[in-house]
């Protein structure tokens, strides 16, 4: 066990291309991907979404064309995000408990036309919001738990009835889990699964996907009250273990790069599948330094999606899922 240079020479394995694939300890394929995507009103629209270039939002059949475009890729889930009109934003958010909101016809419109690619839907009222917030504000300004919970099983419970097969809570308030995962089951929902974003930080990497659901010029003040603090890891360990004891089938940890010690800990300590979010703000960085000519992309996107599965993850949501899956592919 002990030899020594040079009988010992750890470059051996690296002298072919051959054998460094037989050495790899960690795979990147297209099913570690979730697809995150932007819907808007109106039909045949694309629009691009200037900080984070090569993203757009589509109508609900341009989102059936790109869920289709993600099954022949081999990703097997995308993530929908709304970017609510104006007139539908309110201080209470209710539009995100309309069955017939943008989200819930795009998640039928593809569950109609590809049944076969997962859809997963955000929990969390922002996208609705006159204030930006992801929960009812009270006079004070502060983001109140418990009656924002309540809305937040309405809009789960209104999210599986459209056909989500991942509920995905990314407000942060405490207590939704459970709550959720028991009007679910209510439902006869046994078989829609809860990703819990169990340690989202209050992060400046959010600003892009803000600007793509419409939220950032309306945002009063930061997340700071409900999001967690850059500083603490032993907090996303009790966070993670409070949403898997309330019924999380999966957790995340986003952002992502940031904070890939906290991924290597969560999948230490629990065992359970864990999934990052390498957010807006880390794409848009990535791009910036591709055309600062500072990197190359594709050799940046797969390291970057390595180092998530290398830290412990099943699968990551990047908005270069399809970019990295044509790379993978080829
Ligand atoms: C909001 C939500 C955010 C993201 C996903 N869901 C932003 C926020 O918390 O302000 C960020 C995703 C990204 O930046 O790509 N509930």
């Amino acid at each position: 066990m002990t030899a020594a240079y040079p009988a010992l020479r750890l470059r051996r394995t690296r002298a072919s291309a051959w054998s460094r694939r037989m050495h790899a300890e960690t795979v990147l394929t297209p099913a570690d991907l979730i697809w995150p995507l932007f819907i808007v009103e109106g039909e045949g629209v694309e629009q691009p979404i200037a900080s984070l270039p090569g993203v757009s939002r589509w109508s609900v059949d341009q989102i059936v064309a790109r869920a289709r475009e993600a099954r022949d890729l081999g990703i097997p889930c995308v993530a929908l995000f709304p970017y609510t009109p104006a007139h539908l934003r309110t201080e209470d958010g209710r539009e995100a408990l309309n069955p017939d909101n943008l989200m819930c016809r795009a998640t039928r419109a593809i569950k109609d036309a590809v049944p076969e690619v997962g859809v997963l839907t955000d929990v969390a009222l922002d996208p609705y919001t006159s204030h930006g917030h992801d929960g009812l504000v009270d006079a004070a300004g502060y983001v109140v738990n418990d009656t924002t919970a309540d809305l937040l099983i309405h809009q789960a419970v209104n999210q599986a009835r459209a056909g989500a097969d991942v509920i995905a809570p990314s407000d942060m308030m405490d207590g939704r889990i459970g709550m959720i995962r028991a009007a679910l089951e209510g439902e006869g929902a046994h078989n829609v699964q809860i990703m819990s974003y169990a340690a989202k930080y209050a992060s400046g990497f959010y600003g892009p996907f803000r600007d793509a659901v419409g939220s950032r010029g309306l945002l009063k003040g930061d997340k700071k009250t409900y999001q967690m603090d850059a500083a603490n890891s032993e907090e996303a360990l009790r966070e993670v273990a409070l949403d898997l004891a309330e019924g999380a089938d999966s957790v995340m940890v986003k952002p992502g790069l940031p904070y890939l010690d906290i991924i290597l800990r969560v999948k230490q300590r629990f065992e359970v599948p864990v999934f990052a979010y390498q957010v807006s703000g880390e794409y848009a960085m990535l791009e910036a330094s591709v055309a600062a000519g500072a990197g190359e992309r594709d050799a940046l996107v797969l390291e970057t999606l390595m180092a998530f599965k290398r830290a412990g993850c099943s699968g990551v949501l990047t908005y270069h899922a399809a970019h990295a899956a044509r790379l993978l592919n080829a």
